[in-house]
């Protein structure tokens, strides 16, 4: 099934907004199958954020992920990147609806407390990237309660 990266930003951990997050994905019927507390070094984040070498904000983006830990996750299930980037909402928080985690809980652009996959095959790379010693297998027994 389809799987997609998560990453609660370090302002996320330091307004101990962990929970909160974690369960919004569960309670939506996503599973978990990979979760670490993790701090990351620049080379780190310049490789998952390489995308974006040339914006004006690159460094200043780099050194926000690298100010402390985050908190590194693999979600699974049907459309979950898609999906998992209405939960987090638009990039700006000024523009994020509320009820999405960025419009409910952000402000700033430079502090939007979650990142999510933008497309599957981003999600393939970011998962390699920050789970190469491999993910959890299994399935949830509700499985049949959330799928036809
Ligand atoms: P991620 O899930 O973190 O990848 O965000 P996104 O996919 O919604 O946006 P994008 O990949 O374009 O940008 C990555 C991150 O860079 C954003 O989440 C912001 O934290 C930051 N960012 C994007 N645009 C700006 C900007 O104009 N100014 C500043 N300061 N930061 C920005
Ligand atoms: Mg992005």
């Amino acid at each position: 099934m389809e799987q997609t990266f998560i990453m609660i930003k370090p302002d996320g951990v330091q307004r101990n907004l962990v929970g909160e997050i974690i369960g919004r994905f569960e309670k939506k019927g996503f599973t978990l199958k990979g979760l670490k507390l993790i701090t990351v070094d620049s080379d780190f984040a310049e490789r998952h954020y390489a995308d974006l070498s040339a914006k004006p904000f690159f460094n200043g983006l780099v050194e926000y992920i690298v100010s402390g830990p985050v908190v590194a996750m693999v979600w699974e299930g049907k459309n979950v990147v898609a999906t998992g980037r209405k939960i987090i909402g638009a990039t700006n928080p000024a523009e994020s609806a509320p009820g999405t985690i960025r419009g409910d809980y952000a402000v700033d652009i430079g502090r939007n407390v979650i990142h999510g996959s933008d497309a599957v095959e981003s999600a393939r790379k970011e998962i390699a990237l920050w789970f190469p010693e491999g993910i959890a297998e299994w399935r949830s027994s509700a499985h049949h309660w959330i799928y036809e």
